[in-house]
């Protein structure tokens, strides 16, 4: 199965992003794909948005994984925010050790994951941002993890 979302703007995405939140699970990891300044990061922004993260968000692009604080109802206390654009050798990610990263109580989304996919040794889900033209985007949802949270993901996309 897959899902998608048309996101006309900026903030169409920011808001696909904050209502995301509510498809999260702890231990989640959702891979992003797409070409640069697709909207990835500020999807991220988004879904930082709606887990209740307070301070600003930013693109790890350099340092690879950033650690956000969460505060919200879903019994996700932490958003790993990770960018493996970057990484030379997929060593590299290994010794980011994104599976284990995810503690139960945490959530992570991984910029260029796609790159990187073989290597979680888990369900995962992966969110494509299509470049429609300079400010419309088509987000499509999928993967095995995704499968198992159809019914929410069918609100989202409603
Ligand atoms: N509908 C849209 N959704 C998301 N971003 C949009 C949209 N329309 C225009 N933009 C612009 O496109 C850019 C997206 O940048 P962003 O950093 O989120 O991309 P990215 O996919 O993370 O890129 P990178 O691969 O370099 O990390 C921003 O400048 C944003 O304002
Ligand atoms: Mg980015």
């Amino acid at each position: 199965m897959s899902w998608q979302r048309f996101c006309a703007t900026t903030e169409d995405t920011i808001t696909a992003g904050e209502a995301f939140a509510g498809v999260l699970s702890q231990g989640d990891i959702v891979l992003l794909s797409g070409t640069l300044g697709a909207g990835k990061t500020t999807f991220v922004k988004g879904v930082a948005k709606g887990l209740g993260v307070s301070e600003r968000v930013t693109s790890p692009t350099f340092t690879m994984v950033r650690e956000h604080l969460c505060s919200n109802t879903l019994g996700i206390e932490t958003l790993q925010h990770c960018d493996v654009y970057r990484v030379e050798s997929l060593d590299e990610v290994l010794d980011l050790a994104l599976g284990e990263l995810v503690e139960e109580s945490a959530v992570a989304l991984v910029e260029w994951g796609e790159l990187a996919a073989s290597l979680f040794g888990r369900d995962v889900m992966t969110i494509d941002f299509g470049v429609l033209d300079d400010d419309a985007r088509i987000l499509t949802v999928d993967g095995a993890l995704a499968d198992t949270r159809a019914s929410r993901l069918d609100l989202w996309a409603s």
